[in-house]
């Protein structure tokens, strides 16, 4: 009887899985929208490539959840449709050849998604014979793969921001000096395109292994979403994710508000309400509407939490100190961050110095075009202004002589504001000031939200 019931309980079958609640925001969009200019800049490199059969490399770079990964895969996606071989490569794979080897090798694994590009890389190799290729440097091995393609060849390589801090010196770094300079110059005698996403500091991650770059026609630097394509990819996810029944544009209107065209965040949000109309049987309550808005600044801590990493206590405060000192958006210098957080220097985990790198790498500051740092998303700006703001809930005196330090460190520094900015810490006004920055707007429509969407 026991093993009778053993025996059914074994082959009977599983019950169906519960609809998730995971979270799945990162990578290849389900639902994808916009970035109609990045990909024709990419599809027009690729033309030129195949016309003359040469090479380029094209930059996207961005802020985390910007959407750079969502975009390297529609650009390959396009790229398989002629004809191309596509490869993701690791950032390794332009130095090291077993690296680069492995990459242009069949996974083992294989889906119909993949089938296209593995038999073209088959047909590439010549018919599968070139896996025991002698030890060459990967230039070698790049145009050994190359020769025998009959379109272009696309490598991806994705999360290139490790080359920034990639210890990688003497014959490595002469390896991929020369892999990269024949892949951007077009030296391989047949199109190959490289397209590297990362972080805001990819470019000077690049530079490091000498890739001149003309112009700014082969960097891309990934941005908001236009508000257009965010309210495309909202509602793709209530009406064909959720089955939205009736007018939706009032949830998408109260979604966007809250994304502030953050792919991350509509991502995000848009799973969210699509699970919450699941639940509700395509019904679009109000109170449906409440639980997704909640559930997403949840969402939204949780994103901004993992991206603060290992940042400090009191890193933390200082950053949305400086927001409050220098205003939204403002931009400042290695030396103006290293100098405002000395500020507190007693206090920090590592040298001013290399805290600024560790925001770097974490994404949490960002590189501009003329070298400087911002904070590249606006809502985690405001949520670093939180932390400033419950520190000085915690103590008030304390953190108005930090702002009075970290103002005369910036000004020893030469860090000039903004001209339409006033000084509203020096006021006496920091507690009311910090309550402003850190509210959050009231949404579109719905009179004051205040009681029904807690702030962030
Ligand atoms: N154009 C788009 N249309 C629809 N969804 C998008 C678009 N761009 C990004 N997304 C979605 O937004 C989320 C974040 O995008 P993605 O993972 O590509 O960002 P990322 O810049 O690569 O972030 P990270 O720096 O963390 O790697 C993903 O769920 C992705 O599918
Ligand atoms: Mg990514």
């Amino acid at each position: 009887m026991n093993r009778f019931t053993r025996g059914r309980r074994r082959s009977a079958p599983l019950p169906t899985p519960r609809r998730g609640l995971r979270l799945d925001d990162r990578g290849v969009a389900k639902y994808f929208h916009g970035r109609t200019e990045e990909i024709s800049l990419f599809e027009s490199l690729c033309h030129s490539a195949m016309e003359s059969n040469g090479g380029a490399m094209l930059i996207i770079q961005g802020p985390p959840g910007a959407g750079k990964t969502a975009l390297l895969h529609e650009c390959a996606q396009h790229a398989r449709d002629w004809g191309w071989q596509v490869a993701g490569i690791p950032h390794d794979a332009i130095w090291n050849k077993r690296s680069l080897r492995n990459s242009l090798k069949p996974p083992r694994f294989w889906t119909n998604f993949d089938l296209q590009s593995i038999s073209a890389n088959i047909a590439g190799f010549g018919g599968g014979g070139g896996w025991g290729l002698r030890e060459t440097a990967p230039l070698d091995l790049l145009q050994r793969h190359v020769r025998k393609t009959e379109k272009g060849v696309l490598l991806v390589l994705d999360e290139a921001q490790a080359l920034y801090s990639a210890d990688v010196t003497g014959s490595e770094k002469n390896a991929a000096v020369i892999t990269l300079d024949a892949i951007h110059n077009g030296r391989l005698g047949k199109p190959v395109v490289m397209l590297a996403g990362g972080l805001g500091h990819t470019h000077i991650g690049l530079s490091r292994f000498e890739i001149s770059r003309a112009g700014s026609e082969d960097l891309v630097n990934l941005s908001h979403i236009d508000a257009e394509s965010e309210r495309a990819i909202i509602g793709d996810w209530l009406r064909i994710e959720g089955r939205a029944k009736g007018d939706a544009k009032h949830w998408v209107d109260a979604i966007a508000h809250e994304t502030e065209g953050w792919p991350q965040h509509i991502s995000a949000y848009g799973q969210r309400a699509a699970q919450q109309l699941r639940k509700d049987n395509g019904r679009l309550t109000s109170g449906g509407l409440t639980a997704v808005l909640v559930t997403g600044r949840e969402d939204k801590s949780r994103f901004y939490e993992h991206r603060l990493g290992e940042i400090g206590r009191y890193e933390r405060p200082l950053l949305g100190l400086l927001v409050v000192c220098c205003g939204r958006n403002a931009a400042w210098a290695h030396v103006h961050l290293t100098a405002a957080l000395s500020a507190i220097e007693g206090y920090l985990e590592a040298s001013p110095h290399q805290t600024v790198d560790t925001m770097i790498q974490r994404g949490v500051l960002a590189a501009t075009t003329t070298r400087k740092y911002h904070i590249p998303i606006p809502s985690m700006e405001r949520y670093l202004v939180g932390y400033a703001r419950d520190l000085e809930q915690e103590d008030g005196v304390w953190v108005q002589e930090i702002v009075n330090d970290v103002v005369a460190a910036l000004d020893k520094a030469k860090y000039k504001p903004a001209p339409d900015r006033g000084s509203p810490v020096l006021s006496g006004r920091l507690r009311d000031v910090l309550a402003q920055m850190v509210a959050v707007p009231a949404l579109h429509n719905r009179g004051t939200p205040s009681e029904a969407f807690p702030a962030e």
